[in-house]
């Protein structure tokens, strides 16, 4: 029989059980395999937090020296990779690059496209980690017209993204702690979030028991939409232009209350969070400490700090409860990083790698079932075909 009711946005259905990540949106609660985000964004660092998440449990220091030197045996990536990159323009959104490259990999790794044992599993798992911050380094090389690097394998997980990231030809690279924590505990923030858009693209996906790799390239298309990861480069913009306006945040609030106007306030509301982003209350801070211990002052922190004071005494955001969100903050923090803000939503998608592969092991492990949501069908009953003269 067919089926009589829908849930559009899928806002009251649950496609699965999940160990992974524990989220209650009244309360503001974030976990990752039971500890608590304050916690884990304090005290552990990104590959921890990546283990646990992968593997169930916080790493022994044994574990963690194992796993991270597997990962760095897998940090090169095949040279016709290097051309594939080449072949893009240089206004190539940094999104599309890094789905179309993560996609291609499994093409240089055809191992990791048939995942039948643990053993594949964990080898499949250590190459994309490993090879993953360098399409993340080389996309903003490239749109920068940086030459392509290999970073260093000496260094930390995040410290060697860093460098590799900002490394210049000709000048040695020095480590900055304030940017290195400050991304530490951003990709931490970002690592999972249970079945939002691009982690239930994963997971369907991978349902149908193709590649993780493919499978991670479509929650990358997933995640670009400013809805979703796409909404910290939104957020800039919206800011940048909120200043160029002359800086009038009163004018942009009355647009987003306006429901003939399709625009947003992005960086605001959240699907699950109904009280507040427990995400952003932390990275707010972190803002603040960034932004002050290198010493910048940014007025388009001004113009976010007066929205997020004004919305949050609004009528309109106060009843629909709408708070800003991450991403109302993760953008002000890369761009004092220097990242450019195209390249915004590809950081999020570095910290959501381990939950997108946390999330795909798990579903595999379950023999989670191909995902097949049903419908109701509108359109018109039977009716005779009209020859092409009829028409
Ligand atoms: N500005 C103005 N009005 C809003 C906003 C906003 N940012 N968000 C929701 N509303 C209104 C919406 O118009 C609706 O009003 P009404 O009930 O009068 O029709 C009501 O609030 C409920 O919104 P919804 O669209 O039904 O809620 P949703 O759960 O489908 O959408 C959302 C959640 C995050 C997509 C949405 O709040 C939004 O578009 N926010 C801006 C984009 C953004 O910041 N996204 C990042 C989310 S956090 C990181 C991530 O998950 O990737």
């Amino acid at each position: 029989g067919g089926i009589t009711t829908i849930d559009p946005g899928y806002k009251n259905t649950g496609s699965c059980e999940s160990a992974i990540t524990f989220l209650n949106g009244e309360e503001g609660i974030l976990r990752y395999r039971g500890y608590s985000i304050e916690e884990l964004a304090e005290k552990a660092d990104f590959l921890e937090v990546a283990y646990l998440l992968i593997f169930g449990e916080l790493p022994t220091q044994d574990q963690l020296n194992k796993f991270h030197s597997d990962i760095k045996e897998e940090s090169v990536v095949d040279d016709d990779v290097k051309k594939i990159l080449d072949a893009f323009p240089k206004s190539a959104h940094p999104m599309g690059v890094l789905s179309s490259l993560t996609s291609a990999l499994t093409a240089f790794n055809p191992t990791t496209v048939n995942v039948n044992s643990e053993e594949d599993m964990y080898n499949a798992i250590v190459k994309i980690l490993g090879k993953f911050p360098v399409l993340v380094a080389w996309t903003m090389r490239k749109q920068k017209g940086l030459p392509l690097n290999y970073g260093d394998n000496s260094l930390g997980y995040v410290e060697n993204i860093l460098k590799m990231m900002f490394e210049k030809p000709n000048e040695e690279y020095k480590q900055n702690d304030i940017l290195l924590n400050a991304l530490d505990k951003l990709l931490i923030l970002h690592a999972d979030h249970e079945q939002n858009c691009s982690t239930s693209t994963v997971r369907i996906v991978g349902s149908s028991h193709a590649g993780l790799y493919s499978s991670l390239a479509a929650g990358i298309s997933a995640l670009w939409g400013p809805l979703h990861g796409g909404a910290n480069q939104a957020v800039l913009e919206m800011l940048e232009a909120i200043k160029e306006d002359g800086g009038d945040t009163h004018k942009f609030m009355n647009k987003a209350k306006d429901k003939s106007d399709p625009f947003r306030l992005m960086g605001f509301g959240h699907r699950v969070y109904k009280n507040f982003d427990p995400r952003a209350k932390i990275i707010k801070v972190a803002a603040d400490d960034v932004l002050a211990d290198l010493g910048i002052e940014d007025p388009v922190l001004d113009i976010a700090k007066g929205l997020a004071a004004e919305a949050l005494s609004d009528e309109y955001f106060v009843d629909r409860k709408l708070y800003p969100n991450v991403d109302f903050y993760s953008g002000i923090i890369y761009r004092a990083m220097g990242i450019p803000v195209e390249m915004f939503t590809v950081m999020f998608a570095l910290g959501r790698l381990p939950g997108w592969i946390s999330q795909w092991k798990e579903m595999r492990a379950r023999k989670e079932p191909i995902g097949r949501p049903r419908q109701i069908y509108i359109g018109e009953t039977l009716r005779p075909f009209k020859e092409i003269s009829e028409r």
